[in-house]
């Protein structure tokens, strides 16, 4: 595991000290649950396309198939930032679990698919949806199981750390 330098564990500590979330729960609620918002959004966003792509819900074209992307590029954004401040309440522990950089990986993983994914489909030009193929279904698919395994490690944090 990465061994990140003390000095920006400890900054990291500091706001959420600052922010009041290692004070106050209802602080780390309201954050907590702004983190399960940007989830939903996220899913909520990714899962009718991935299935549009898989060759389901044949009533979702392209624009909203882009609103959906927008919708769920919003939702990582959320989840991202507040688990930032998630983390900051006891960084050093969070930082010491596997698991934790197992979903980092994850995150990781998924976000440059979805990027890479995006880029291949601007430069084709070729309007896809009309007749998904393997390689677009194999790309919901892989999308759907990414993030749904984020979405299990993210749950598994409260148990291993
Ligand atoms: C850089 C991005 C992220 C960071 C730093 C982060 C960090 C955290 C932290 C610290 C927790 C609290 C764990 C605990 O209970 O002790 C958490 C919970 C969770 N995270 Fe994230 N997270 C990020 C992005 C995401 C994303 C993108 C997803 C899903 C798509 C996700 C899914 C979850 C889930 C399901 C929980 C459990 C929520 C609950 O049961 O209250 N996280 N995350």
């Amino acid at each position: 595991m990465p061994e990140l330098p003390p000095a920006l564990i400890s900054t990291w500590q500091q706001l959420g000290q600052t922010l009041g979330l290692a004070q106050s729960s209802a602080i780390y609620a309201t954050v907590s649950a702004a983190h399960i918002v940007g989830i939903a959004l996220l899913f909520g966003g990714i899962a009718p396309v991935a299935l549009r792509f898989l060759g389901g819900m044949a009533s979702l074209g392209e624009a909203a198939v882009r609103s959906l992307q927008r919708l769920a590029v919003g939702g990582l954004v959320l989840a991202a930032g507040t688990g930032v401040l998630l983390i900051s309440v006891k960084p050093a522990d969070y930082l010491a679990s596997p698991v934790v950089w197992a979903k980092f990986a994850l995150i990781a993983t998924a976000t440059a698919h979805a990027l890479w994914f995006h880029w291949v489909r601007r430069r084709s030009r070729v309007p896809v949806l009309d007749s998904p193929g393997a390689a677009l279904a194999a790309s919901g698919a892989a999308s759907l199981l990414l993030w749904l395994a984020v979405i299990g490690l993210g749950r598994w944090i409260a148990f291993a750390v």
